[in-house]
This record gives structure tokens, C-alpha cells and sequence, in this order.
């Protein structure tokens, strides 16, 4: 893995080297701690229950598998690259993490609901609360690579998670059904962000769901649909409707709680406009088969077998060559080429409300923006 140094270079090289974005948490470090699924997983699930999906996951970044679901980067790596800060290590990591930029505590295949189930969001909150504790006590005893109560509040706090609770719902009830399911979804959502809060927690990243119905598993994996069930770019229409609903119902909790949480900063990131748009207009993105996962096994239109042990990695598989930009990695996750852009996108500031920087958060330390 490339582990980028700490920033450690003065604020004025910056400003040289990097006329155009500073890291402006370069005199005092970027904490990022962030909760979620496989989007934004960087090995948490391998380091808890060590298994490792294989190569050609990681081909064509790391060069190796690390855990995450994509052939690369995915687009929290990205933005930390863009903070200039390594990538965030997983909390479960046993072997060598470094948590002096903040904790990942997102895990592959996570929902919001139920509790209690490994590593479910509140899981994730209880292991945070955990953390902060013992952080907080190291950090009163003079370890300074642990974080205090001002690091605490100054942090970024990171939250991409739903797309699970939706895929799980729609595999096993009925479009009403979905739908009257999302507030419980986003119930736990709220209760996170209060707990973090009331922990000191003032900076919020909230990312929305992708279009589900674009996904090469969702749409393989359901042989009953006819025309009229898919929208002018062969996504599934109701999928994508219940996507979003739950956005809508997202969108809404952050502005209730933007009024709520005095002094707190919320950004509402609209991926699903990002990566529908990535789908709608692939071909001026480089991108082919925009609906085809690169590995998997059946070739078009999905290249992606409803049977679990031909997926990516499973018997007979097959794997797109090297260089030929697809959007989906294995049917449900991203690859790099396409979580680059999407991260680009997060970067433009044009898809977040309010319309604030990545590095906002920065701006806590006292240093004003250029
Ligand atoms: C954290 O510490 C507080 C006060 O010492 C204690 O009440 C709480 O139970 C602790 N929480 C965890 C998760 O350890
Ligand atoms: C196909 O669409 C029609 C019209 O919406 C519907 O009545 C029919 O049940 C659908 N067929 C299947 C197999 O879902
Ligand atoms: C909000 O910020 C002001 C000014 O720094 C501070 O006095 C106040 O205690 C803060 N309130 C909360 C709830 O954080
Ligand atoms: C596709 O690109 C056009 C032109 O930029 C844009 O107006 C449209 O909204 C895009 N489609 C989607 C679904 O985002």
C-alpha cells in the first residue's frame, strides 16, 4: 500500500507547491473517522474475520488484494489523498494500523438494522465510543498520537451506509414494503450522528445512496422484470425509486439536524446524481457497458450469475482485461477507474449542501481559507 508520510511540510511550501488546493489540515493533522459498508471498507472485513477475497481484487492500484471490494482506490482513499493524509486504517486491524488520522470503522456487507449483528452501524458507534475512551486516556497520559477531546470535535465524521439495507430489503419484500422500512433505516443513521454529538462530534460528511437499480447483481439476479420495469438507461426503475426515497429521507434528517445540533457543520454529498450520471453518460466518461460487471461470469448483458459460487473469484470466472475502463468492479462494487471520478465529483464541491470543501473541517484549527 502507498502509505503517504504526515504532512508535514509548512503551510507556505503548500501554498507553492499547491496553488490551487491546500491541505489546510497540514499544521494540524486531518482526523477523519468514518462509519459505512463495502463502499468505504479498507479491510476492515478481512481483518475481522480474515477472509480476503483474492486477486485481481486490488490489480489495479495496490497490486494486491487489501481488503477492499474494488480492483483499487476506493473513494474515501481518494479523499484522503486529497487531504494529503495516508489512507484510514481499518479499527480491527491488529497488524501495524495507524490511527493518527482517524479510524475506518466500516465493514463490508453492513447494514443499518439489525442491531447487535457484527459490524452493523451501531456496532460501529459502540466500537468508536470504545476507541474515544481509551484514546482519550492515553491521550491524558501524554501519548499524543491519540486523540483529546479538541481532536474529537475537530474531526470529520464520515457516514456512508444504506445501500445494504436496501439491497436485503428488496431481495425479500415488496416495493411497499421497502419503502415503509427506510425511516427505521434512517432512524439508526440519526442515532449515530446524536451519539457522535453528544461525544463532541461537530463535522459530518453524509454521503447518500447510489442507484441500486443500475447494479450488474440487481439486475442479473431478477429474471421476471420486462420493459416496463426498466428506465431509459436499463436500470431497474423501482430500485432506483426506493434509492431514492431513502436519499429523500436522508436529505431531510441532515437539515432537521443541521437546526438541531448547535454549532455542528452537516454536508449532504449526492452520490447517487454522481454515479447515475457516471451510468447515463458513461461513453463520455471512457466508460463501456456501463451495466457489465468487469469480473464475473455469463458475459453480457451483465457478466454476473445469480449462482454466489460463479461471481467474481467463483468457479470459471472471467475478468475484463486490464486497461478497459468499466464502471462496475464484480457486479455491485465500483472499480477504481470509476470511484476516481466519483471522487472527483465529491471533490467539485457542485454535489454537497451545503456546497462546502472536503477540507472544511480543517478550518476548526484556525486557518482561514485562500
Ligand atoms: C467511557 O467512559 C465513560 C466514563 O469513564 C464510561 O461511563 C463509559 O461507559 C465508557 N464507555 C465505553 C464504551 O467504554
Ligand atoms: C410485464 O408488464 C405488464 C405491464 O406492466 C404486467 O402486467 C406483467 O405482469 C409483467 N410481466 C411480468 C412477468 O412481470
Ligand atoms: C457553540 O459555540 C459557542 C462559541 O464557541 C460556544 O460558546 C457554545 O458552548 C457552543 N455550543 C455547543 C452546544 O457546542
Ligand atoms: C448526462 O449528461 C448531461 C449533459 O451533461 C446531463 O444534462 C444529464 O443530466 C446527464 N444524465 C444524468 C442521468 O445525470
Amino acid at each position: 500500500m502507498r502509505i503517504f508520510p504526515a504532512p508535514l511540510l509548512p503551510f507556505l511550501a503548500l501554498l507553492i507547491s499547491l496553488p490551487i488546493v491546500v491541505s489546510l489540515c497540514s499544521r494540524n493533522r486531518a482526523v477523519i473517522f468514518n462509519f459505512g459498508d463495502s463502499n468505504s471498507d479498507t479491510g476492515g472485513l478481512t481483518a475481522g474475520l480474515g477472509l480476503e477475497a483474492g486477486y485481481p481484487y486490488g490489480r489495479a492500484f495496490f497490486r494486491r488484494p487489501t481488503g477492499r471490494a474494488s480492483d483499487g482506490r476506493l473513494v474515501i482513499d481518494f479523499l484522503c489523498e486529497y487531504l494529503d493524509t495516508h489512507y484510514l486504517s481499518p479499527y480491527l486491524d491488529s497488524l501495524e494500523p495507524d490511527f493518527t488520522n482517524g479510524v475506518n470503522f466500516a465493514v463490508c456487507g453492513v447494514a443499518t438494522l439489525p442491531k447487535y449483528v457484527s459490524f452493523n452501524l451501531n456496532i460501529q458507534l459502540l466500537q468508536f465510543k470504545r476507541f474515544r475512551n481509551h484514546s482519550l486516556e492515553l491521550h491524558s497520559k501524554g501519548i499524543t498520537n491519540f486523540f483529546g477531546e479538541e481532536d474529537f470535535k475537530n474531526a470529520l465524521y464520515t457516514i456512508d451506509i444504506g445501500q445494504n439495507d436496501l439491497s436485503g430489503s428488496f431481495g425479500a419484500l415488496s416495493y411497499a414494503q421497502v419503502i415503509e422500512k427506510i425511516p427505521s433505516f434512517i432512524s439508526e443513521i440519526k442515532e449515530a450522528m446524536w451519539a457522535i454529538y453528544l461525544l463532541g462530534g461537530r463535522n459530518f460528511w453524509v454521503h447518500n445512496t447510489g442507484p441500486l437499480g443500475c447494479l450488474p447483481r440487481e439486475l442479473a439476479i431478477r429474471d421476471n422484470l420486462n420493459g416496463s420495469d426498466f428506465d431509459e438507461y436499463g436500470c431497474i426503475k423501482s430500485l432506483n425509486d426506493g434509492a431514492k426515497a431513502f436519499n429523500a429521507k436522508l436529505n431531510a434528517l441532515c437539515q432537521e439536524l443541521r437546526s438541531q445540533m448547535e454549532n455542528s457543520t452537516i454536508v449532504y454529498v449526492d452520490i447517487y446524481s454522481i454515479k447515475h450520471d457516471l451510468i447515463a453518460n458513461s461513453t463520455s466518461y471512457g466508460f463501456k457497458n456501463p451495466l457489465m460487471a468487469c469480473c464475473g461470469y455469463g458475459g453480457a448483458p451483465y457478466n454476473y450469475d445469480p449462482d454466489f459460487d460463479k461471481t467474481c473469484l467463483g468457479t470459471g470466472y472471467t475478468v475484463c482485461e486490464k486497461g478497459i475502463p468499466y464502471i462496475s468492479w464484480d457486479g455491485i462494487h465500483y472499480t477504481e477507474a470509476a470511484n476516481a471520478i466519483v471522487a472527483s465529483k465529491i471533490i467539485s464541491t457542485h454535489y454537497s449542501s451545503p456546497p462546502l470543501e472536503f477540507n472544511f473541517f480543517c478550518n476548526s484549527f484556525g486557518i482561514s481559507s485562500i
